[in-house]
């Protein structure tokens, strides 16, 4: 069987989460490819005594929730192992079976003095800051790209190990003393620390690319799930505004090690609002009532961070753009329900920067910041979605609008979510086949 890439269309936090637990029972493997305990998914899943149960997950996949799912942190990944076992202690303390994780030897390690970084990096930037989830997502790929990283094959070998921190905190903590006027990180402390957890580890680490090829030639489902999303992809997002990961569908390859002549079908989720947490542009962003009422129904606090995400209507230049960056075959709408209750839904087609149309994203991140939204306004609806399980199950305008968008975004629209539980969504096509 071939392999499936999921991806985010917008900035993040579009309910990845529940697709991926919509197809849970039928995918055998969900390989996170990129990111790490920056990413948020809420996983809602009824118990059989229908009580709704809430899983906070930032760094493992939220296939770990499914028993017949094997899932996979791949070599694109950056792994804070402290987070790796508290996610996984929290998860076995509800009764989840985590045996089954598999974690790759290349992906690499959050080290303790990369989060000091992150942070003290941020606040000197002042004003200037990205918003950062304080994690130390970005110094660790800085890392990694500059070839001072710590792999998870490392932890296994002590010397090795003692040799990349020294080499790491070589200059580091001339950066850390003498520009940020911190504390220097002491490399006994960071290989003790990364030590400790090697006997936990071990049973985990595999040459997960070779996983992977054998599952999909025994004509396994395996699913490529991306963390973050197209527009705060290093390379394709609004940068510098962007994590420093590629979380678009190309990043899914190198990410796992599965080549791209097997992946055959690229699902995109899209909020049917627009959210961001962070800095950076926001065309359709509202500073009103009406953004108050989008992060109050949708309930837009940050997962990881709990900070209020930023709230607008829905912009098809930027659903469009993900079709092209990722080769998107199928939609999933999320959150449609959010949109019931308003007299009109905007959706933004085009921007209007100093004067001038751009159906597609302005070429220059300048115009992108000045871009005023052009909307076309739909008639909205009142009644409650949640109980609709088909598509003509859903009022005539709440219909007209996802045909509108899937008219606009350029790719059919497979799922439709229409409450925050795992059976509140309308499933048009199947999401495998
Ligand atoms: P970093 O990934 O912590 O370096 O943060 C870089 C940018 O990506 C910031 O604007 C974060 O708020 C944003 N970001 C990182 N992870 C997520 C996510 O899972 N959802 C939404 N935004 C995110």
């Amino acid at each position: 069987m071939p392999a499936i890439v999921l991806v985010g269309a917008q900035w993040g936090d579009e309910g990845k989460g529940k697709a991926t637990d919509l197809m849970g029972e039928d995918v055998d493997y969900v390989v996170k490819f990129n990111g790490g305990n920056n990413a948020g998914h809420t996983v809602v899943i009824e118990g059989e005594d229908g009580q709704r149960e809430k899983y906070a997950l930032h760094l493992l996949p939220s296939g770990i929730l499914t028993p017949s799912v094997t899932p996979i942190i791949g070599n694109g990944v950056v792994v804070d192992l402290e987070v790796l076992f508290e996610e996984l202690d929290g998860l076995t303390a509800r009764g989840v079976d985590t045996s089954k994780l598999l974690v790759s030897a290349n992906a690499h390690v959050i080290a303790p003095y990369n989060r000091t970084l992150d942070k003290v990096t941020e606040r000197f930037l002042g004003a200037r800051k990205i918003g950062t989830t304080g994690r130390g997502i970005g110094p660790t790929y800085a890392d990694k790209m500059n070839r001072v990283g710590i792999r998870i094959q490392d932890i296994f070998d002590e010397g090795i190990l003692r040799q990349k921190v020294d080499a790491a905190l070589a200059l580091k903590n001339q950066v850390l003393v003498k520009i940020y006027n911190t504390r220097a990180a002491e490399a006994d402390r960071v290989v003790e620390e990364l030590l400790s957890y090697a006997d936990r580890l071990r049973p985990m680490v595999a040459d997960t690319a070779l996983v992977l090829e054998q599952a999909l030639n025994d004509g396994k489902n395996v699913l490529l799930e991306a963390g973050q999303a197209t527009l705060l992809d290093v390379d394709h997002g609004t940068y510098p505004f962007v994590t420093s990961s590629s979380a678009t569908a190309g990043g899914a390859c190198t990410g796992s090690g599965i080549p791209p002549t097997r992946v055959s079908r690229v699902i995109a989720i899209l909020k049917a609002y627009t959210t961001r947490v962070g800095e950076g542009p926001f065309p359709t962003e509202l500073d009103d009532d009406n953004g108050e009422f989008l992060r109050k129904t949708g309930a837009e606090y940050g997962t990881t961070t709990g900070r209020p995400r930023r709230c607008g209507w829905l912009d098809v230049v930027i659903g469009r753009y993900a079709t092209r960056i990722n080769g998107v075959t199928d939609f999933v709408i999320t959150k449609l329900d959010v949109l019931t209750g308003l007299d009109t839904v905007p959706i933004c087609v085009a921007y209007d920067v100093d004067g001038v149309r751009h159906d597609e994203m302005p070429v220059g991140q300048s115009d992108f910041h000045h871009a005023k939204p052009i909307y076309e306004e739909l008639p909205g609806w009142w009644e409650d979605i949640s109980g609709c399980r088909t598509f003509e199950e859903l009022p005539g305008n709440a219909q007209a609008y996802v045909l509108r968008v899937e008219e606009l975004i350029g790719a059919r629209v497979s799922a439709i979510g229409v409450g925050p539980g795992r059976h509140e969504i309308i499933e048009r096509h199947t999401l495998l086949d």
